[in-house]
């Protein structure tokens, strides 16, 4: 095993982010973290306190009582609050909004930052969310930015969602993909952005494995340690 890296994965919703996350974790040995789960976490608890979110102070108290357990493994990133599986919650279309919402206020940055830096202080990570080369880990070894055409990104969601009864229309997929992405690059705290040393890329015409792959050969390159045998086995069959 190579050097226990951070490896961190930003860009907007639907640009393939946690599939890719997840196997690189997997195939890396690495821990997964999702933050944006983390955003989602503080909207949907926040809004089942009724919590005034204009009122600082209240804001601060809720922030210091919520402490999540965590799991993660190559299938997901799990949170629980006080025994209580959040996850299954957390992916519901009003958290979605809310979290990007709840993700504009400083203190709310600054707790999700202090957690996501606490869980990967040991390194052997791979995190993805919109400001985690800027901001979380600007010293991470190696930095990706993943971005796809609007449309794809909207079908990719919708698909995620199949096995709902009533599924949102393309078009509003695409509405409320469109509004958070606005939300997210436009707010004065840790927009969402590309770090200057991110590598981008565009996943429109690509599936997972064909994003891992460049990123592993991106990752082989800065992080040669961690390019163990399984690694190379990957690159030489997929
Ligand atoms: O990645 P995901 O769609 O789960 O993120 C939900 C929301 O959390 C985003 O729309 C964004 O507003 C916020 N977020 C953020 N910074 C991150 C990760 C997520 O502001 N690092």
């Amino acid at each position: 095993m190579g050097p226990r890296a951070i490896i961190t994965i930003d860009g907007p919703a639907g640009a393939g982010k946690s599939t890719v996350a997840k196997l690189l974790a997997a195939t890396l040995g690495y821990l997964y973290l999702d933050s944006g789960a983390l955003y989602r976490l503080v909207a949907w608890q926040s809004a089942r306190l009724r919590l005034d979110l204009a009122d600082a102070r209240a804001l601060s108290e809720f922030l210091e009582g919520l402490q999540p357990e965590m799991t993660t493994d190559s299938q997901g990133f799990h949170l629980w609050v006080d025994g209580l599986e959040a996850t299954p919650f957390l992916r519901e279309p009003q958290v979605s909004q809310q979290s990007s919402r709840v993700a504009i206020l400083p203190p709310v940055r600054t707790w999700v930052t202090g957690k996501l830096r606490q869980w990967a202080q040991n390194g052997g990570v791979v995190a993805e969310g919109r400001d985690l080369g800027t901001v979380v880990f600007p010293q991470a070894e190696c930095k990706f930015y993943l971005d796809a055409a609007l449309e794809t990104r909207a079908a990719r969601r919708r698909r995620e969602w199949q096995k709902d009864e009533t599924p949102l229309s393309p078009e509003k997929v695409a509405q409320e993909l469109a509004d958070r992405d606005r939300r997210d690059a436009n707010r004065a705290a840790a927009p969402m952005r590309a770090a200057a040393d991110a590598v981008v890329i565009d996943t429109t015409d690509l599936n997972p494995q064909e994003v891992v792959k460049q990123c592993l050969v991106r990752i082989g390159e800065v992080l040669p340690g961690a390019a163990g045998p399984e690694i190379k086995l990957e690159m030489k069959t997929g």
